[in-house]
């Protein structure tokens, strides 16, 4: 309440790029305050229960709500963002070379429609610089349990899409000590040509490859397992580009699917017409891509069989938008716009209110597996 009445009419007078930094520079330097991590902990995070856990990937979840990729592109602010209380945290997209993304403006709100259109093109340090922060994170840790840590990998702008491959496997080998999973995003509006890679043959040859890696550098290491790799997809695909990505599952060694990024789509805004024109190209997110997402999370889950991972995303903002998605068949989420316009205390928000609308719908399933 707190956020909305005080923080976000601040904050959202400042250029929604610029109020990210500061909203997190503030966040960050209150949990390095003496005491800050015991409050913001007090404050943000949610009462858990072994209901609300999740064994996914191999991997255990407090809870089903992580946070999305985009929002902490450099593994910068791992901890202060644990300390809200996300059980996950993809970092990336991460690019093999520093790049400093698209032309500034390029990230713009529409409060009518609690949405974000971005087009910020994989701006990031590079995957070394994440690799350096992720180590220093995990380093920090002594033992303690933190969230789990997605790595989302991409290419750079400037890497025509024959050589994508080679630009996966550098950011791949980069993070592979420090990252718990891995997403291959080619469903970026953002990148030119990008999605492209989402069509079954550069597609199968591309996670082949990874595979290939992962197989080699888990002996390397000397891990139990290797990292369990998903695909990120875009909510625009046709039918027929779902049904071929659901068969090339088996063939490619695919562990999960994160359904959706955002949509080049503008159906059904109730921004004007003459805001929109303004803010030109990008990936449109938040309420007005929920239904979307939903529905390809409820064909894949369709598609893919009762027990495969998918991930849901796409205009999660409260506790019923949280069990719409479940319910569809995802078995983890994840958020972004809903933190920017609902504030710090997301998480706790929506676990609250899952547990008490789960009182009220007793054929709850929560494809807990
Ligand atoms: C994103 N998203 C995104 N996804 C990704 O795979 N790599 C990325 O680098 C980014 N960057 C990014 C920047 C910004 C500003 C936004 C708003 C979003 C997409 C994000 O992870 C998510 O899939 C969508 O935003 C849909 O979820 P929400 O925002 O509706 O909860």
């Amino acid at each position: 309440m707190l956020y909305q009445r005080l923080a976000r009419p601040l904050f959202f007078h400042l250029d929604p790029e610029q109020a990210h930094y500061a909203a997190m520079d503030l966040l960050a330097r209150a949990w390095a305050l003496p005491g800050g991590r015991a409050a913001m902990r007090s404050l943000f995070e949610p009462k858990t229960s072994p209901s609300l856990e999740r064994n996914l990937l191999g991997l255990p979840f407090k809870h089903p709500i992580g946070l999305a990729a985009g929002f902490d592109k450099d593994a910068r602010w791992l901890g202060p963002l644990s300390a809200l209380g996300f059980s996950f945290i993809e970092i990336g997209t991460v690019t093999p070379r520093p790049q400093s993304g698209n032309a500034k403006p390029r990230l713009f709100r529409l409060p009518k429609d609690k949405a974000l259109i971005n087009r910020m093109g994989f701006n990031n340090q590079g995957a070394q610089a994440a690799a350096t922060r992720l180590e220093q994170y995990r380093k920090g840790l002594r033992g303690s349990i933190g969230p789990v840590i997605g790595g989302n990998i991409g290419k750079n702008k400037d890497t025509p899409n024959e050589q994508a491959t080679e630009d996966y496997r550098i950011a791949f080998r980069a993070l592979y000590p420090w990252v718990d999973y891995f997403v291959v995003n080619v469903s970026s509006p953002n990148t030119p040509g990008l999605r492209e890679l989402q069509e079954r043959e550069p597609l199968t040859r591309l996670l082949q490859q990874l595979h290939k890696d992962n197989i080699s550098l888990c002996q390397e290491l000397s891990l139990p397992s290797p990292r369990p790799v998903l695909l990120k997809i875009a909510p625009d695909l046709s039918e027929h580009q779902l049904s071929d990505i659901a068969g090339l599952i088996r063939e490619t060694h695919l562990k999960g699917l994160v359904c959706t990024n955002t949509t080049i789509s503008r159906e059904g805004l109730q921004s004007s017409e003459k805001l929109l024109q303004s803010y030109g190209s990008g990936g449109l997110s938040g309420d007005p891509l929920r239904e979307r997402a939903t529905e390809i999370i409820a064909l894949m889950r369709q598609l893919c069989g009762p027990d495969f991972p998918i991930i849901g995303v796409g205009g999660i903002r409260t506790a019923g938008h949280a069990l719409e998605k479940l319910q569809a068949g995802a078995n983890l989420l994840q958020l972004y716009t809903g933190f920017v316009y609902e504030g710090p205390g997301i998480v706790r928000a929506i676990l609250d209110g899952m547990e008490d609308l789960k009182k009220h719908l007793p054929n709850f399933n929560s494809n807990n597996n």
